[in-house]
């Protein structure tokens, strides 16, 4: 796909091909270590894409040692146990119902807590478009930063919460392997839809 139609330089072009028309989601891993200082950069660069109010309600547990690795694998769709376990680390992507705790913090020029307090049904909305808008951001500045992601929402999430969120207000949303991606394992590209079909101009 060419982008020069948009005036893009050079470094755009590769920027565009890092993050969307050469990365693909991946289904295996090459030996390669992920240096855990990436993991911050990610989230530096992530957490400033905008969510409504700033609520930021998207937590991240990352799983980076086999030990931690072994307590996720029962939870796991048979077809996606090699793809996480053999992964450096595996991102288990959740969303805080509390969010609004931080809000005199993250909006502090008005009473965000306070109206999500008067307005219970908003919270789960607002978790969960906030919370997996910041996921996609995630995955592009992890593949800005150089890295590969597999996501995969094949596993069981009350599973997953009962065995790292016990009785807090994380729910997992759906988990991301990170890494370097086997381009051996690779399934054929899908189409995507034309514009014209997913999109309407008024
Ligand atoms: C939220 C989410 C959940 C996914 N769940 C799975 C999964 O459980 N197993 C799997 O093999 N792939 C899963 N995928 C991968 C998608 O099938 C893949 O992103 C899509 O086909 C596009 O592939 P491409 O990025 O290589 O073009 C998931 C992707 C996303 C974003």
């Amino acid at each position: 796909m060419d982008h020069r139609g948009l005036q893009s330089t050079q470094a755009d072009t590769a920027l565009l091909e890092k993050i969307f028309t050469r990365a693909r989601s991946q289904n295996g891993w090459l030996d390669r270590a992920v240096p855990p200082a990436i993991l911050e950069e990610i989230h530096d660069l992530a957490c400033l894409a905008p969510t409504s109010m700033n609520c930021s309600p998207l937590r991240i547990t990352y799983l980076v040692t086999t030990e931690a690795k072994e307590r996720l694998r029962p939870a796991l769709a048979a077809g996606n146990v090699d793809k996480m376990m053999t992964c450096p680390v595996v991102a288990i992507f959740a969303t805080d119902f509390a969010f609004a705790e931080r809000l005199p913090f993250l909006f502090p020029h008005t009473d965000g807590k306070g109206f999500f307090e008067r307005n219970p049904h908003l919270v789960e909305d607002t978790a969960l478009r906030n919370a997996t808008l910041q996921a996609g951001y995630y995955m592009l500045a992890a593949r800005a930063l150089g890295l590969d992601c597999g996501p995969i929402s094949g596993f069981d999430a009350k599973a997953v919460d009962a065995i790292f969120f016990g009785e807090t207000a994380l729910r997992s949303n759906f988990l991301c392997g990170l890494g370097h991606g086997d381009p051996a394992k690779l399934f054929a590209r899908h189409p995507r839809l034309a514009f014209k079909d997913a999109c309407t101009v008024l």
